[in-house]
């Protein structure tokens, strides 16, 4: 009987044991902010970038890997773009602009890139004519409409376009943001088009100071 009873109060206290650890945890769960953070980085890693393979503004076939060892700032748009593009395009050049005066070792580790979501109109020619507006260093690539798409896919760039009866010229209707990626070809953070260029080359000098 004494037997009987000892292992009662020993099954007993283990389960109150545990229960108290569970409310333990689950209270204190929430309020750990190591937890939280690694809950959030653990799902929250954005599955931006991958292979591309597209031609350039003077005719030359451009892969991804033949940027590696140098980070990328890559931007979709068209040079048809009434605004957006030519403003985003715009910042994105003189950030690489004030990066060259406040942090010229790093300037050469950067490079800019541009790639059109409406090959349709956006031949190498026209890439040609519309890159100079900008950055020298500017890389413009155009491809086929398949090339283009999977591109787009990989930075899960969302473009369409816009059927406008009235509109001569029709309009595309795109997502806006500058991703950079690192010397692996990996995504590193992404900077929107309301961005000024001094944001983005503070951040650039950040992410590149040796
Ligand atoms: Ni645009």
């Amino acid at each position: 009987m004494a037997g009987q009873r000892l292992w009662f109060a020993l099954a007993l206290g283990l389960l109150l044991l545990t229960a108290a650890l569970l409310a333990w945890q689950w209270m204190r769960a929430p309020l750990d902010p190591a937890v939280v953070t690694g809950s959030v980085t653990a799902t929250g890693v954005p599955q931006i970038g991958g292979a591309f393979e597209l031609t350039d503004q003077n005719g030359r076939v451009r892969r991804d890997t033949d940027f590696r060892g140098r980070y990328m700032l890559v931007y979709f748009g068209y040079t048809y773009c009434p605004d957006v593009c030519p403003t985003t395009l715009l910042a994105m050049s003189r950030a690489l602009e004030l990066l060259a005066e406040t942090a010229p070792e790093s300037r050469g580790r950067v490079v800019p890139l541009f790639i059109t979501i409406d090959p349709e109109r956006d031949t190498v020619e026209a890439m040609a004519a519309y890159a100079p507006s900008f950055h020298p260093d500017l890389v413009a690539l155009t491809g086929t409409a398949e090339q283009i798409g999977a591109a787009a896919k990989a930075y899960r760039v969302y473009y369409a376009k816009v059927e406008d009866e009235s509109a001569a010229d029709y309009l595309m209707d795109h997502s806006s943001y500058i991703f950079l990626m690192g010397p692996d070809g990996a995504y590193v953070t992404h900077f929107s088009h309301l961005d000024s260029a001094e944001k983005i080359a503070e951040a650039l000098a950040r992410r590149l100071s040796p």
